[in-house]
């Protein structure tokens, strides 16, 4: 059973990076399809108390633009799973306007959180994300690291002809600052559905720029749990830290996935790739006690397709971009 639970907050985004969504962004979700914080409680409540659930991840769209965070985050944290335990909660975030709430988010209960940055550069940035906060998501990380929501680990997607040649550049800062950084393969979850292979920067090509400038010993693959992460320990002589590569397309991990996912609108998704979904805010609205609504969440994840097929010539991209599923 799904012991990791991802949990969309929203569709909104404050930035537009070009592998997620248009510049002009998307048609978002109505207000009264998108669940309430009671209800996203109730239904976390469900899944860490009956369902097995131990770790519950925030995403969005950008979770920091939902104003009922902290208290989801508190109420997720009060929690204790079916061993007796808190669970762990976590936030994967793009920073802009964390500086602000870190320190809330870890009173709040926060354990970890995930903040992406693609690139060192503020225009380059811009570029990717057609919005000018490379500032701020600096001045996010400082803040998520002072408050004590560490390891921080920063999330970098290389694009061809744009970041391609940071990867150097971007470990020797994570390295200085204390971040976990890892290279995410780009996914075809855009919304324009533009993704190509070849325009990929891959796991292959990353591990190879590194190991020209670092010293990279493997971390073993037990001690990293389920995270869709590869990892190392890098060295450059100076810093010592770990650095990841989340190679989905070209070593992809399906067999070792733990990741159940609820959407902002209150759908299950059983795989970032699945092509159907579970209504369970319909049956909530409904009126449907808790255990029916664990059966059918139970059933929904039984239903988990052996791999995400991004390999096979009939792929199909699902018709939600990464934005409306939370990565
Ligand atoms: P950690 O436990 O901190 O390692 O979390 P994480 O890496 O799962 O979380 P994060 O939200 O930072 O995700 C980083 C990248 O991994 C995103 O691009 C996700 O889409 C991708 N990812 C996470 N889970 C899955 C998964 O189940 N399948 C695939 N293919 N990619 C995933
Ligand atoms: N492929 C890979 N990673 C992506 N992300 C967003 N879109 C894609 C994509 N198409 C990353 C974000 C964020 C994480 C949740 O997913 O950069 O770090
Ligand atoms: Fe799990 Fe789907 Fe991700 Fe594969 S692609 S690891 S099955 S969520």
């Amino acid at each position: 059973m799904a012991t990791d639970l991802r949990v969309s907050l929203t569709d909104k985004c404050s930035l537009r990076c070009g592998y997620c969504m248009p510049p002009e962004g998307l048609d978002w979700l109505p207000d009264d399809q998108v669940l309430s914080d009671d209800e996203l409680i109730r239904l976390i409540t469900l899944a860490v108390h009956e369902l097995g659930v131990e770790e519950v991840r925030f995403t969005g769209g950008e979770p920091l633009l939902r104003r009922g965070l902290e208290r989801i985050v508190e109420a997720t944290a009060h929690l204790r799973t079916k061993t007796g335990r808190a669970p762990v909660t976590a936030l994967t975030t793009n920073g802009v306007g964390l500086d602000k709430r870190a320190r809330a988010l870890a009173a709040a209960g926060l354990n970890r959180i995930n903040v992406s940055l693609d690139t060192l550069d503020p225009e380059r940035f811009h570029r990717i994300t057609r919005r000018d906060r490379h500032r701020d998501v600096l001045a996010g990380l400082a803040a998520a690291a002072a408050a004590g929501l560490g390891p921080v680990k920063v999330n970098t997607v290389l694009l061809p002809g744009i970041n391609d040649d940071e990867a150097v550049p971007l470990v020797r800062w994570a390295l200085a600052q204390g971040y976990e950084l890892r290279f995410i393969e780009q996914m075809p979850l855009d919304a324009q559905g533009a993704w190509q292979r070849e325009q990929m920067v891959t796991a292959h090509d990353i591990q190879q720029a590194l190991a020209g400038e670092f010293e990279l010993i493997p971390v073993d693959a037990r001690a990293r749990g389920a995270s869709p992460a590869q990892t190392w320990t890098a060295t450059d002589g100076r810093n010592t830290g770990t650095v990841g590569i989340i190679a989905s397309v070209t070593r992809p991990f399906c067999g070792d996935c733990d990741r159940t996912r609820l959407t902002a609108d209150g759908q299950i998704r059983n795989c970032l790739f699945a092509r159907d979904e579970t209504d369970l805010r319909a049956l909530l609205r409904s009126g449907a006690d808790n255990a029916e609504l664990a059966q059918i969440w139970r059933a929904a994840m039984w239903g988990k397709a052996a791999g995400h097929g991004i390999n096979d010539t009939s792929f199909i991209q699902p018709d939600r971009p990464m934005s409306a599923i939370g990565g």
